[in-house]
């Protein structure tokens, strides 16, 4: 049966829409629900059947552990063995907000929910309706991106019906995510903490907050202690061309990239910022990723693009690289990860 899809008003959410998620959640059942990042596919964290139906409905290997939703940073406690100063300081800092912190597990948190790992990552979601979902529920909620495994995660939730229509029960609609790429995994049980995963908060941000960070090396498919950044991912259909260039040579190159591929017979879209989309050669599909100096626009619109150009039916995406500051590093991790994987 195909999910049903539930308007809200993503500021104030109807409490009878809320309630009505809530019973599927406690029932056992999949909601995928808005964040500030991106849509979720949720389930009761606590209910080990029912997180096992999330990695179902998903096609997601195993030991890729999920991230516990809560509504409350009092709610943490319960979830984990010891809880680490830093991560006191940072919940009180950037919560709600697209931060996750990768701490000691709780016994109580099931082994599917954490991918086999001593340790649970955790977040509180800063969106009306993601924070009404988990408390009309009364348990904190797992919830990976609630994309297809491989897939560029949803910012819609029409993304979410075209990945996971036939396999969950119920969207709830909160209108477009307003961050549009995930929350930056922090974890917290090493010294000093690593960003598994850059995203929502700066890494200048948390150094400026905590002290040294370390980075995953720029463009590593392989990272033991962040089992999601081994997979293939964001890949859309047609293959994705990076083009990185010196920020006077942007245009030429992008431009040379579009030729040469067309010269091989191929169908080619194009996303570039504003400050390049100029140069683009007539008759290619574009899509203007935003400002080059305002990641942030950037990142609310990376997703949804890629989607759309695939949907287009091409061969290629030449995507101009941006400048790997605030939310530029995550905007590029992603865009090294989709063009890393083969189309
Ligand atoms: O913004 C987000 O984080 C969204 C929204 C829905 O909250 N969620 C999300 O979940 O992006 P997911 O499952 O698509 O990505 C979670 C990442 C994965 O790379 C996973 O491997 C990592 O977090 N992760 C989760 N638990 C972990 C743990 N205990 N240790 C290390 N990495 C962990
Ligand atoms: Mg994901």
């Amino acid at each position: 049966m195909p999910a049903r899809l539930l308007p809200v008003d993503p500021a104030a959410p109807d409490p009878g829409a809320i309630a009505e998620a809530a019973e599927v959640v406690v029932a056992g059942g999949l909601v995928a629900f808005p964040t500030e990042t991106v849509y979720g596919l949720g389930a009761d964290a606590l209910n080990a059947a029912a997180v096992q139906r999330i990695f179902a409905a998903k096609g997601r290997p195993a030991d890729n552990p999920l991230i516990v939703h809560v509504a409350d940073p009092a709610e943490v406690e319960a979830l984990t063995a010891a809880l680490p100063e830093t991560a006191r300081l940072l919940m009180a800092r950037c919560w709600p907000g697209p931060l996750t912190l990768v701490v000691p597990a709780a016994p109580q948190v099931p082994l599917v929910t954490r991918g086999g790992l001593d340790t649970v990552a955790v977040r509180m979601p800063a969106h009306p309706v993601a924070l009404a979902l988990i408390r009309a529920a009364g348990c904190p909620i797992a919830a990976p991106s609630a994309n297809r495994s491989g897939r560029p995660s949803p910012t819609t939730a029409r993304h979410v019906l075209a990945d996971l229509g036939d396999a969950i029960d119920l969207v709830l609609d909160g209108g477009p995510t307003p961050v549009g790429v995930e929350s930056t995994v922090l974890d917290l049980t090493t010294s000093p903490p690593s960003v598994l995963r850059p995203g929502g908060v700066a890494v200048e941000t948390l150094r400026d907050l905590i002290g040294p960070v370390t980075l995953p090396p720029a463009g590593a498919p392989v990272l033991a202690r962040a089992p999601g950044t081994r997979y293939r991912h964001y890949a859309p259909r047609a293959r994705v061309v990076l083009v990185e260039a010196p920020p006077d040579r942007v245009g030429e190159a992008v431009a040379g990239t579009v030729r040469a591929l067309w010269d091989r017979g191929l169908r080619v879209g194009v996303m570039v910022t504003e400050d390049h989309a100029a140069a683009v050669p007539s008759g290619a599909v574009v899509r203007v990723m935003g400002p080059r100096t305002d990641p942030a626009v950037v990142a609310t619109r990376l997703f949804a693009q890629l989607r759309e150009l695939d949907e287009a039916g091409l061969d290629a995406i030449v995507v101009e690289a941006i400048d790997e500051r605030g939310l530029g590093r995550a905007v590029m991790d992603r865009l090294r990860r989709a063009a890393a994987s083969a189309g």
